[in-house]
């Protein structure tokens, strides 16, 4: 990747190192080329990699970093997927250059609870571990329910398999009782903080078994946003750009910014990343992503428009 246009909040590192981290999942570093400290980084946050010249990826930093000057992120090898985690895989070497923007982070931790239970889901350990790590470190009351297919498939087994606070589950474990997230959370006492990330079916039992419990203590990350719905035209009026722009049930927000010309922020493009959250200045909105949780949305004034839609003609943006 030429680093010769980068934009001003992204930065051009240096694959550093790859290394193995379970089947199918490795490990790489990204450098700074002039060995300066990069941005610091809390538990949770993500960056974005340019993979190839199609594909920009998302992957969650690893916390510790290894150095102040470097990101780690895991990457596990899609092979249904769009081909962005398959460039790393198969196509990346140690010493080329990429884009990566800087660390956002909408999983944060909320720090001085009386105890945290953490749950993963396969390569949903990677903003979990770093929280394990961040807490453990901090004397916290932790601890970690993790779940893989089997041992080869579970990423940072060396250093979690010794470690009584972690729980590590196989689906595929013969005689193994199979205990369940709900299990878990059941008798938790209400003041606990929870966390989670893994597949789908894992968040959708994490939202059910939470649905009664405080939403400041409940806290998911997902891969993807939950599938699209049928949607209906709009009219949105854009402040600082003087536009009133109508959108089409067809499209989304962000490509009618895109197509009049406004300069907006994106990424994902499928409401995961938060990259294109903007002010909501007034108006209903349609909330549709994945990173706002249902008390954010209500009290943080913001959307991403890469998904979420206006209601009539009442949205009215500060973009
Ligand atoms: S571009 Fe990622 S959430 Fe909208």
């Amino acid at each position: 990747m030429a680093s010769s246009d980068t934009r001003d909040d992204e930065l051009t590192l240096r694959l550093s190192d790859i290394s193995f981290g379970a089947d199918g999942i490795n490990l790489y570093r990204f450098a700074a080329v002039d060995g300066q400290a990069l941005p610091d980084f809390e538990p949770g946050a993500h960056i974005d990699v340019q993979t190839c010249a199609e594909h920009r990826r998302q992957y969650s930093l690893l916390w510790p970093p290894a150095t102040p000057s470097s990101y780690s992120v895991a990457v596990q090898v899609a092979q249904q997927g769009r081909g962005g985690s398959r460039a790393l895989h198969y196509d990346s070497v140690v010493g080329q250059t990429y884009r990566l923007s800087m660390p956002r982070n909408h999983f944060r931790l909320e720090h001085g609870a009386k105890r945290y239970v953490l749950f993963a889901g396969g390569i949903g350990i990677t903003p979990i571990v770093s929280m394990y790590r961040n807490l453990k470190q901090a004397g916290a009351s932790v601890e970690l329910y993790y779940w893989t297919a089997n041992r080869s498939r579970t990423l940072f087994f060396d250093e979690l398999c010794t470690d009584e606070r972690v729980h590590l589950m196989h689906d595929t474990a013969p005689g193994q009782p199979s205990l369940r997230i709900s299990d878990v959370i059941r008798d938790l006492p209400m003041d606990t903080q929870l966390y989670c990330c893994g597949p789908e079916p894992m968040l959708q039992e994490f939202d059910a078994i939470c649905a009664s419990r405080p939403q400041e203590s409940v806290h998911r990350e997902r891969f993807s946003a939950p599938e699209s719905l049928p949607a209906d035209a709009f009219q949105v009026r854009l402040v600082r750009s003087n536009r009133t722009l109508t959108v089409t049930a067809g499209e989304t927000l962000l490509q009618a910014c895109l197509d009049a010309g406004v300069d907006v922020s994106y990424s994902c493009e499928e409401g995961v990343c938060g990259a294109c959250e903007v002010k909501v200045l007034a108006g209903e909105v349609d909330h549709r992503d994945a990173v706002l949780t249902p008390a954010q949305r209500k009290t943080h004034g913001c959307m991403m428009i890469c998904c979420s839609r206006g209601v009539g003609s009442s949205l009215v943006l500060d973009i």
